[in-house]
């Protein structure tokens, strides 16, 4: 089964044609109509016919490419996998499930989900050669920058697969190899700077049992956590896998549009989610949260000083979600399901909720439209399953990692595929003479 190709301009997605008028010259452009009615003017050739090119800074006005994978309506907070809900998927799927949904396009047959399960468990051991990687690290090493490089140093240890030519099965040994390799990296990493002994996989496990035991088991105990603990990291992962052209995933597309490899371009992706704007965000709230804990500023203060621009509060706001983040309700309602199971609660949790409520109700975030994201509630779900806050973003990769490869090889199965390779306005110096060293004055 191949994967669903990205739509090309038929006389479904093209209708109609944009009158741009510029001081020059008058030019007629095309305009692409999506499936669910949004509207692009297309400018490919804007620049032949114009000679002119447009400025977008942060891409907010621009569609870089046609997909079929994911959809948001982001004034309705709405999330589709594939066309399906992400409220359905999350109450009722796997993540291996999803992972093969995002990548060839539809629910998999139980037969194929079997396969793949099988897959997983034959790539979920790491080359022993890398476990000489681990032992270079310092045990202080972000496990982040852990993960990038070896991810990256797979390609070392898979040279069928960094071959450009992709079909199906290919696909789906790579999707294999990346999806369970960076579990058995995660947790090795996570291992290596608490200085115990590594936990192989066990192929008898689920994958995301076999990830709580790769993380928490001990020689002399092996972790064996209750189904609704599997259940929670389960809706973490699916509600993380994908969401369209987001700052990482787009970091995906833009090294694979070079031909780069599997590796090197979910690598790239780990790197781009890092930053605290993007996924790093799970940590920073945290890191906010245990500040008005620790007697800081109560959160009427900490509101306060949102509004002053004296910082972000972050967890809010969105490029797209102009309403609320539908992934973030069902974190916060996943959180006191975890609660109840565990007999357990956060303060950092009731602290969330007074931050929201306070938040939610004041014209500031109101008239700028910020609600709460996915990284609002995800971290205390995290630091609940004894996840360690500097594994966060890790765990945040760990669920994108099926939307980086659906949107990788659907840009490689693109038949208009071009290298990203985007145009600039120079503001710089004009042409200037050389300056001999002793004639420079400073
Ligand atoms: C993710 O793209 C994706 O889909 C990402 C993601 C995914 O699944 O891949 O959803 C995951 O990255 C979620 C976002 C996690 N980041 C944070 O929680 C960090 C805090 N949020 C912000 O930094 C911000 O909201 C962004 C980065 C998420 C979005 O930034 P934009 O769209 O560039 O918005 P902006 O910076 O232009 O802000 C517009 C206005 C500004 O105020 P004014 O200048 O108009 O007065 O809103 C304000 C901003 O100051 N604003 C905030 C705010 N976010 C925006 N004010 C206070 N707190 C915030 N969090």
């Amino acid at each position: 089964m191949q994967p669903a190709p990205a739509p090309a301009p038929d006389a479904d997605t093209q209708r109609a044609s944009a009158r741009v008028q510029l001081p020059e010259v008058e030019v007629d452009l095309p305009v692409i109509v999506g499936t669910e009615d949004e509207h692009a003017v297309d400018i490919s050739r804007f620049r032949d016919k114009t000679g002119y090119v447009t400025l977008d800074p942060g891409f907010g006005n621009t569609a870089a490419c046609k997909s079929a994978i994911t959809y948001i309506d982001g004034e309705q907070g709405i999330l589709r996998y594939r066309g399906y809900p992400i409220e359905e998927l999350a109450e009722t799927s796997t993540f291996v499930e999803v992972a093969l949904l995002l990548i060839f396009g539809e629910l998999p047959t139980k037969e194929r989900l079997e396969r793949f399960r099988g897959m997983l468990t034959d790539e979920q051991l790491l080359h022993e050669g890398m476990r000489y990687h681990f032992e270079g690290f310092p045990s202080h090493g972000h496990p982040m920058a852990m993960l990038s490089a070896m991810i990256n140093a797979c390609g070392c240890y898979h040279p069928e697969l960094l071959s450009s030519e992709m079909d199906d099965e290919r696909l789906l040994r790579a999707t294999a190899t990346v999806m369970s390799k960076v579990c058995t990296i995660a947790a090795f990493s996570y291992k290596m700077t608490k200085g115990q002994r590594m936990e192989y996989p066990d192929p008898s496990l689920s994958y995301c049992r076999n990830f709580l035991h790769m993380m928490f088991s001990k020689p002399h105990r092996r972790y064996d956590p209750p189904l609704q603990v599997v259940r929670a990291l389960t809706k973490f992962l699916i509600l993380h896998a994908d969401h369209e052209q987001n700052c990482s995933t787009s970091t995906v597309r833009m090294v694979g549009s070079s031909g780069a490899n599997v590796f090197a371009s979910v690598a790239s992706g780990v790197c781009a989610l890092w930053g605290p704007l993007h996924g790093g965000a799970n940590m920073a709230v945290i890191e906010m949260l245990q500040e008005i804990q620790a007697g800081g500023d109560d959160p009427k203060t900490v509101v306060a000083k949102v509004k002053d621009k004296k910082f972000r509060l972050m967890g809010f706001g969105h490029r797209v979600y102009k309403n609320f983040d539908p992934r973030s309700k069902i974190l916060e309602k996943t959180c006191t399901e975890l609660f109840d199971v565990l007999g357990v609660s956060d303060p950092l949790l009731d602290t969330a909720r007074e931050l929201a409520s306070i938040a939610l109700t004041d014209d500031y975030f109101l008239e700028r439209k910020l609600y709460p994201n996915v990284d609002f509630y995800s971290g205390i779900i995290l630091r609940a399953l004894g996840i360690p806050l500097n594994m966060f973003t890790v765990m945040f990769s760990i669920g994108r990692v099926p939307g980086w490869i659906a949107h990788w090889y659907e840009l490689y199965g693109d038949p208009d595929r071009r290298i990203c390779r985007p145009r600039q306005i120079y503001t710089g110096a004009g042409k200037r003479e050389y300056v001999p060293m002793d004639a420079r004055r400073c």
